[in-house]
């Protein structure tokens, strides 16, 4: 058997590789990844003098210092004194084609193929920091598949990208531009009114590489003509996208800032809600019965506020940041107190891709723990992905995907913004100092 098929072998049966790491030793690429501490995010402690064997890009054992042997071979990464290892962290809303410093009518200055480039110096300053997965949810022209496939490739660094898309919406809302004269109409080719709009379109962007599909369920604040609040789909709507994308094995997230469109999204059954922003109790009930997921972006209205006149944002934007923003952080508290399962996702983009962390210690600031934090942008996104043995923990099966922090970031996890070691799939993406 090859040393591949017996790798994979090995990790569909779940079969820890100890026994077979001294065979593979010779053919497989093996690394071994040491260091002080590791944040086991899943049973929530840290662990002393850990090490990390990776075959082939897949995590093979976890073990300690002394009790596991390197293989023959192996390659070996020692992080320097006082570091913790974590897994990869993932950020379920990004948009790795867009830059805040280009906002509004600005966007009318660049040719459609600018906003790839943009994706190709995100896609590395996103993994750099330490997020070696994102869930890229809404993108003009397939740019994220391409970006995807790139990074796939090897032709860019760059994080493991789910890619949306186009997100999907009704004619006039958040997802359809806006902002020309009518003369300067054009089919969109993300726009729909009806159920069976919305069931072609998810088989549509599904056939050209989504792996998640986004929809935009009330308006927005950087969206020029609606109101922030405002519900923009109908329940039948919402349904059929949510049952053409389960069926087709994809989840649905639904960009809702408004109580009624966030309440209508979750009876239809979609999975994660982003934003959030005027969630109710009748919100968290929904969302805990149904097991949905709410990715809520709160470091936004900083950034915004502070840099958004400058960057081209809308005047009438800027008039529902500041009706939306401290009341969206309000409703992060309570959702957390309420028990609403959370996950990390920071609309990058909206502030700069690569700052993603710095979304962290506001998540602590509004009441969550370190670890939840953390677990949000790990294991609980990996659920939320539908992918919970491939990323988003450090654990036997998993992708070789590693992160280090200089410190204890459960003790301070602004930490987190400084990563200084990041590895995908086994591979060194940015070494250690
Ligand atoms: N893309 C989102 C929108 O336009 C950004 C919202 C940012 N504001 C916030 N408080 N999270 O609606």
């Amino acid at each position: 058997m090859s040393p591949i098929k017996l790798s994979l072998a090995a990790r569909v049966a779940g079969v820890a590789l100890a026994v077979l790491a001294p065979a593979l030793a010779a053919r497989a690429d093996t690394v071994a990844v040491s260091a002080d501490r590791m944040l086991d995010v899943i049973g929530g402690v840290e662990v002393d003098k850990p090490l990390v064997l990776i075959v082939d890009g897949r995590i093979a054992r976890v073990g300690k210092q002394g009790d596991l042997a390197i293989p023959a071979g192996a390659r070996t990464v020692v992080l320097p004194p006082g570091m913790t290892l974590l897994p990869g962290l993932i950020d379920m809303h990004v948009h790795l084609t867009s830059d805040p410093r280009i906002s509004g009518y600005r966007h009318l200055e660049y040719t459609d193929s600018f906003w790839q480039v943009v994706g190709v110096a995100n896609a590395r300053r996103t993994v750099e920091a330490g997020f070696t997965t994102v869930r890229n949810v809404g993108s003009g022209n397939f740019d994220d598949v391409g970006l995807k496939q790139g990074i796939e490739a090897g032709y860019i660094p760059g994080p493991r990208i789910v890619p949306a898309t186009y997100a999907l919406g009704a004619t006039g809302g958040h997802c359809d531009g806006g902002g020309l004269p009518p003369s300067m109409d054009r089919d969109a080719p993300n726009v729909s009114d009806t159920p069976d709009g919305y069931r072609h379109l998810v088989r549509k962007m599904r056939k050209y590489g989504a792996e998640v599909i986004k929809i935009c369920a009330t308006g927005g604040v950087l969206s020029k003509t609606d109101s922030v609040g405002a519900q923009q789909m109908t329940f039948a709507e919402m349904q059929a996208v949510a049952d053409e994308a389960h069926m087709l094995g994809l989840r649905v997230a639904a960009h809702a800032h408004g109580t009624e469109g966030i309440n209508t999204a979750l009876r239809a059954g979609i999975d994660t809600i982003e934003h959030a922003s005027l969630a109710d109790e009748e919100s968290f009930r929904l969302a805990k019965a149904r097991g949905a997921w709410f990715s809520m972006d709160i470091y936004d209205d900083d950034y915004i506020l502070a840099e958004g006149a400058k960057n081209g944002v809308y005047p009438e934007s800027l008039e529902k940041e500041r009706m939306v923003g401290l009341k969206q952080r309000q409703t992060f508290r309570a959702a957390v107190k309420a028990g609403v399962k959370m996950i990390f996702g920071t609309d990058g983009g909206v502030y700069p891709n690569g700052d993603n962390a710095k979304q962290f210690a506001k998540m602590v600031e509004w009441g969550m723990t370190p670890l939840q934090a953390i677990r949000a942008a790990t294991s609980e996104a990996a659920e939320a992905l539908g992918r919970p043995k491939d990323v988003g923990a450090i654990e036997a099966g998993r992708y070789g995907d590693l992160i280090a922090v200089a410190g204890d970031p459960l003790g301070d996890v602004s930490r987190l913004e400084h990563v200084a070691f990041v590895m995908k799939g086994g591979q060194v993406v940015k070494a250690a100092p």
